[in-house]
């Protein structure tokens, strides 16, 4: 188990770039195995969910060969058409393989993704998405069997503008036969990042950020290579952490209309913010002050994902803020932590009202997902004392070297590694069972 504790009370001070995008590569991991030849990722983070889609696709029978933040895949050797339960249980991305392996071997063999639990995660969209497009499938005992002799463009109509089986469509239909239209897809960047990855394989895609996405299916022309987009998402949480400890951060390396609504959050609490073409900077000076209220919509919509982290962020902020969140149904998990610091957040179902404290204080709080843990840290930066998140290998899933970062821009934060039980361990076989190491920058 991996703990990362923080004293809080420095302020930030620096410039840190911002890491490629966790949901951008993951699915351009899955569109690989469509190339006719190798492919190139760059700008990949160097994250445990990443890991996971490697193992996924050597499984598969890919060569995959890893050189600092570039990621070459080579599907030619692909012999098999299964994601092992395992590996399947351990992020959600892993579903989105199915649509791509279903378009290259005709058959695709998996189960039910794993991932945060925010509440109900359903995959019924993924699925009528499939079938839409001429897949058969059997769901029994928890397995999920694809069968496609050939696919064939269709109107897939999504009820939610749901990212995953936006991503699942585009892929299928990238192989099938003739156009298919995706009505309400999710307008997410990682859509259009997927969309040129998709292109650059030769596939006739247009569309994406906008209603109606269209994609006439095609074979592969060769390889691609691609840069992964910024992680909007953490350059929202280096905003957000700036806000609850202070100080000045630059992000370089982004793109600022990505995270134009948290930025907009940011700035309302009182940080004073530069925006560049590719960076963005903030300075905050207390007192911060609370906001209009927010809620969490599909994009460019304020991001689900951000809402536990501009929470952290206004802790102690003067006045009452109120969140809605509209995306979820359990994505207030790291409220009943963030209490035991001190701060006062009530929550009725989707909504939570949080009433800004003069003082947090240290305590040791267990990260619930990815996000949630995050934001525990960002909380921590500004708690007198001590604040220990056990469980901290959630944000390892979605953060690069989070806490080396954090002490670059001057923060106190350490990592422990105890015990067994996180799919961390796993991959650190070696290290005894006890405590292993304490490492204090
Ligand atoms: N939904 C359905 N049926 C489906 C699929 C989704 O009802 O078949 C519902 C969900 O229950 C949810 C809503 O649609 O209420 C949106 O879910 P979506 O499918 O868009 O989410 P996702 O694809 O599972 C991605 C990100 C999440 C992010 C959401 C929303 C990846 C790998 N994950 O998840 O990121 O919160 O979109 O923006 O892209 C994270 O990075 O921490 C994270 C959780």
């Amino acid at each position: 188990m991996k703990i990362l504790s923080v004293e809080g009370g420095r302020p930030l001070e620096g410039s840190i770039r911002v890491q490629g995008s966790k949901n951008s590569v993951l699915p351009i991991m899955a569109a690989s195995l469509l190339a006719g030849g190798e492919t190139v990722i760059r700008n990949c983070p160097d994250l445990s969910d990443v890991d996971v889609s490697v193992r996924i696709l050597r499984h598969l029978g890919c060569a995959v060969r890893r050189e600092g933040g570039a990621i070459a895949v080579d599907p030619r050797g692909m012999d098999r058409s299964d994601i092992p339960d395992c590996l399947m249980r351990e992020m959600r991305s892993s579903v989105v393989f199915m649509g791509a392996i279903l378009a290259r071997t005709g058959f695709a063999r998996l189960s039910y993704p794993g991932g945060c639990e925010l509440g109900p995660r359903p995959i019924d969209l993924h699925l009528s998405a499939l079938r839409e497009l001429g897949a058969e499938i059997d769901e029994t005992g928890g397995r999920i069997i694809c069968r496609a002799a050939r696919l064939k463009g269709g109107m897939v109509r999504l009820a939610t503008p749901s990212v995953g089986a936006t991503e699942n469509a585009m892929l299928a239909a990238s192989r099938a036969e003739g156009e298919t239209l995706i009505f309400n897809p999710a307008r997410e960047p990682e859509i259009a990042d997927l969309q040129d990855f998709l292109r650059k394989l030769g596939t006739d895609v247009s569309g994406a950020g906008g209603p109606v996405i269209s994609v006439r299916g095609g074979g592969p022309t060769g390889g691609a290579e691609h840069t992964v987009i910024p992680d909007r998402i953490v350059a929202a949480t280096w905003l957000c952490a700036a806000c609850s400890a202070g100080g000045r951060v630059e992000l370089t390396g982004c793109i600022p209309e990505h995270f134009e609504s948290v930025t907009e959050a940011v700035e309302a609490l009182g940080a004073e913010v530069k925006r560049g073409a590719d960076s963005v900077s903030v300075r905050v000076k207390r007192p911060r002050r609370a906001i209009r209220p927010v809620s969490t919509a599909p994009y460019p919509g304020f991001p689900t994902d951000a809402q536990p982290i501009l929470m952290a962020a206004l802790l102690r902020a003067q006045g009452t803020t109120q969140f809605t969140e509209t995306i979820f149904e359990n994505r207030y998990r790291h409220v009943s932590e963030l209490r035991r610091l001190g701060a006062e957040i009530s929550v009725d179902g989707t909504q939570a009202v949080l009433r800004g404290v003069k003082e947090l204080r240290g305590e040791t709080l267990t990260a619930p997902d990815l996000r949630g843990g995050a934001a525990m840290v960002v909380a921590g930066l500004t708690a007198r004392g001590e604040t220990r998140v056990v469980d901290a290998g959630h944000i390892a899933r979605g953060y690069e070297s989070f806490d080396d970062r954090l002490c670059a821009l001057g923060a106190d934060v350490w990592i422990e590694h105890k015990g067994k039980g996180t799919y961390e361990d796993a991959s650190q076989p070696d290290q005894p069972a006890a405590f292993q190491q304490a490492r204090r920058v």
